[in-house]
């Protein structure tokens, strides 16, 4: 493809924070500056573009945050990037500094922005894949979904300590919006007896049997991991209250993990991660790419267009949903 003259790239964060937006941010800025590109940072994501808050960054503004959660760009939910009018802001700021290049971290919601942004005013975007849920088309997994599963694990391993002590019951809440990618892989790695998520529909009726069944088999506590997009309760206190009626003699808690699992310094696979994608992102622009994610696929890095990675039902693997069901007996 032929090489593209670039002007100035900006960069931002959008949406959820997820561990490795920050080393990101640092692998997009030192790739342009290492292609003599400038480059600019934008505050709280697409609110920054519409308020006009953008920092010019050099190699030596993004040091020492390679290891640091959250984003020191700080990240927002805009809603009025949503409308044609915030759009429209967002665009005469980018004139303003004279950038004709996008590089959004972020999630579904964030991405679609980006696509929106290039698709009304020719602003060439390119999207990172940031959030914990791994719910993007096109990649195997996106920054923070690592570090959010070693997260949760850890905390899993601590309440499992407890749990057994008191011969207690635990339905441990994670995150994952629709997506049952941390309960799942959590629940494998903390070895759960059970793992509920939205991709599939276990019906109180056979947890209530697989109660049972553990309890003939020997068990004394149990986990229950319970993404906080599962469908067949209404939030994770109607299972506990469903199972308390069912089966008395259990004692029950219920633990929601919440946005510990957003925060904390990124694992070292998400941090190379992160250093991958960005440099990617920019090599992309360079080369005239735009429209598109990058993701990780087999180990390589690839691109994905832009509306089929947010189109959602980034599938579960099948074969990790019988591991888990194999191993949990
Ligand atoms: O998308 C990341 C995520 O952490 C989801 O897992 C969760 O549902 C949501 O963000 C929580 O968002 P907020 O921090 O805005 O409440």
């Amino acid at each position: 493809m032929m090489a593209n003259k670039l002007k100035k790239i900006a960069v931002l964060t959008s949406g959820g924070d997820a561990p490795g937006m920050n080393a990101a941010v640092r692998a997009v800025v030192r790739s342009a500056v290492y292609n003599n590109i400038e480059c600019f940072g934008v505050y709280k994501g697409y609110e920054g573009l519409i308020s006009d808050d953008l920092v010019k960054l050099n190699a030596r503004g993004v040091n020492n945050i390679v290891n640091k959660g959250g984003t020191i760009l700080k990240s927002a939910r805009c809603l009025e990037f949503k409308t044609v009018e915030g759009r429209l802001k967002a665009k005469s700021t980018l004139d303003k500094y004279d950038i004709d290049s996008l590089v959004v971290i972020g999630g579904n919601g964030s991405l679609t922005g980006a696509l929106l942004l290039e698709e009304e005013h020719g602003i060439k975007t390119i999207g990172i894949p940031g959030t914990i849920d791994n719910d993007l088309v096109g990649t195997r997994c996106s920054l923070g979904f690592d570090t959010a599963l070693n997260t949760a694990v850890n905390a899993i391993d601590k309440i499992r300590d407890t749990a057994s002590s008191h011969n207690r019951l635990f339905f441990i809440e994670v995150m994952g919006k629709g997506s049952g990618h941390i309960a799942l892989n959590a629940g494998i790695g903390a070895g759960a007896e059970e793992v509920l998520i939205p991709e599939q529909d276990m019906g109180l009726d056979r947890l209530l049997d697989s109660l049972k069944k553990s309890e003939k088999s020997g068990k004394s506590s149990s986990i229950i991991v319970v993404s906080e997009g599962e469908k067949i309760g209404d939030n994770v206190f109607s299972f506990s209250s469903h199972i308390e009626k069912n089966l008395p003699h259990y004692e029950i808690r219920v633990s929601i993990l919440g946005h510990i699992q957003r925060g904390g310094s990124p694992s070292s696979f998400d941090r190379v991660l992160a250093s991958r994608m960005g440099v990617y992102a920019v090599d992309c622009l360079i080369s005239n790419k735009s429209k598109v994610m990058v993701g990780i696929i087999d180990d390589n890095m690839v691109t994905i267009p832009i509306k089929d990675a947010i189109k959602g039902g980034q599938q579960l693997d099948k074969d990790l949903i019988r591991v888990c069901d194999i191993i949990s007996i």
